[in-house]
C-alpha cells in the first residue's frame, strides 16, 4: 500500500521559535520517516494580514526554508515547497470557495482571534483573510493531504477542511478527497517568559536561533515562585515558569528539581542557570545544521525547486480529477 499523503505549512512571518519546534515541528521529523509527506512555506497566506507591509516576504520565506532544514527536515525524505509557487493551488482555492458557506469561515474560532488580537480594522479584514481556511484546504488537498501536523490554533481550519472536503465527496457523488485529519504533538502549548503562550506577537519567545546570551537573558528574565524570598525557603514549583521549563525541555530532570526546589535546596538564580544550559544544549545542534548551510545558498534553491516541482505535479494530478468531478472545462491550452 501507499504510504499515507502528509501537508503542513507555516506562514512566512518570520523567525520560528521554540514554541512552533516543539508544538509543530517535533511531529514533522517522526512523520517523515513513516509517510509521505509534503511541507510548504506558505507565503501567501502571510498576505491574509501582512498585505500592505510585504517587502520582508522573499527573505522570510528563504528563512523558513533554513529553519525547517535546520530543525531537522530532510529532503531526501520529505518534500519542502513554497505555496506560491504552485500556481495550481490558487485555481483549487478558486474552485473550492465556490463551495464553501460563507459561515463556515466566519464561524472559525481561530480567524476571530487574529482579528482581535492583532486588533485588525475593519478595512485589513480582507475578501483574503476570510478565505484563510479554504486557501489552507486548497494547500492540503492538491497533495491529498489525510494527515496534517499543526500547532493548537490550527485546529479550528483543519474542521473547515475536514467539512470541504466532504462537501465535495458529496456533491459530486465521488470519494475523491480524504478528509484531512489534525494532528498534535505532546506538547501543543508551550509558555513564553511572561508565563503567556509562546508567541512572536507577545515578544515572549525564544527563537530557534537565538545564541547562548539572548537565550540566558530571556530564561533569567522570566517568572519564578514569588513566594520565595530568601534561597533556602521551600519553594513551589507548580506556579513556577522556569520549572515550567524544566518539565518542556528537560522533562526527564524536572522531577528531581521539583525535590530540590520545595526543600529549599536550590537557588533560583542557580535553577535559571541550570535550565539555560538545558535549553541552548537542545538548540546547538540546531543552529549548527543552519549555519552549514548558511554557506551554500544554492543548494537552499535546489532543494526547494525539486520540491516545488513534485508538489506541483501532485497537485496538478489532483485539479485534473477535480475537474472531470465537476464536468469542468479542461483547459484547451495544454497538453
Ligand atoms: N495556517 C498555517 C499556520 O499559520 C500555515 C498553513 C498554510 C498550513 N497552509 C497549510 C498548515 C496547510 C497546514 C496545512 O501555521
Ligand atoms: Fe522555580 Fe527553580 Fe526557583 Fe523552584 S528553584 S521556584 S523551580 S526557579
Amino acid at each position: 500500500m501507499a504510504k499515507k499523503r502528509v501537508m503542513s505549512g507555516m506562514r512566512a512571518t518570520g523567525q520560528l521559535h521554540i514554541g512552533h519546534y516543539l508544538g509543530v515541528l517535533v511531529n514533522w521529523l517522526q512523520m517523515q520517516d513513516q509517510y509521505d509527506c509534503f511541507f510548504a512555506v506558505a507565503d501567501w497566506h502571510m498576505l491574509t494580514t501582512g498585505f500592505a507591509k510585504t517587502e520582508g516576504l522573499r527573505e522570510n520565506t528563504r528563512q523558513l526554508v533554513l529553519d525547517y532544514l535546520a530543525a531537522g527536515v530532510d529532503p531526501a525524505k520529505a518534500t519542502i515547497y513554497v505555496q506560491s509557487s504552485i500556481l495550481e493551488t490558487a485555481e483549487l482555492h478558486l474552485i473550492l470557495s465556490m463551495i464553501t458557506p460563507v459561515n463556515w469561515l466566519q464561524r472559525d474560532p481561530t480567524l476571530k482571534e487574529m482579528v482581535r488580537e492583532l486588533h485588525l480594522a475593519e478595512d485589513h479584514v480582507s475578501y483574503g483573510l476570510l478565505g484563510y481556511p479554504a486557501l489552507q484546504t486548497a494547500d492540503i488537498l492538491g497533495p491529498m493531504g489525510e494527515l496534517v501536523p499543526v500547532g493548537e490554533d490550527q485546529m479550528a481550519h483543519i474542521e473547515i477542511s475536514r467539512d470541504i472536503a466532504r462537501r465535495f465527496n458529496h456533491l459530486f457523488g465521488v470519494d475523491l478527497f480524504p478528509e484531512p485529519q489534525g494532528l498534535l504533538t505532546p506538547t501543543p502549548v508551550v509558555f513564553g517568559t511572561d508565563g503567556r503562550k509562546m508567541s512572536k506577537s507577545y515578544g515572549n519567545d525564544l527563537k530557534l536561533a537565538d545564541d547562548e546570551k539572548s537565550i540566558n537573558s530571556k530564561v533569567m528574565s522570566m517568572v519564578t515562585d514569588p513566594a520565595r524570598l530568601r534561597k533556602d525557603d521551600p519553594g513551589h514549583p507548580e506556579v513556577c515558569m522556569i520549572y515550567n521549563g524544566w518539565e518542556t525541555y528537560a522533562s526527564e530532570k524536572a522531577p528531581e528539581i521539583a525535590t530540590l526546589c520545595r526543600a529549599g535546596e536550590i537557588g533560583c538564580v542557580q535553577c535559571k542557570r541550570n535550565l539555560a544550559v538545558q535549553v541552548n544544549e537542545r538548540l546547538a545542534p540546531i543552529q549548527a545544521r543552519r549555519r552549514e548551510l548558511e554557506t551554500d545558498p544554492g543548494m537552499l534553491d535546489d532543494i526547494v525547486i525539486a520540491g516545488n516541482a513534485r508538489a506541483r505535479q501532485a497537485t496538478q494530478e489532483t485539479l485534473a480529477k477535480v475537474r472531470d468531478a465537476m464536468h469542468l472545462n479542461q483547459p484547451y491550452n495544454r497538453t
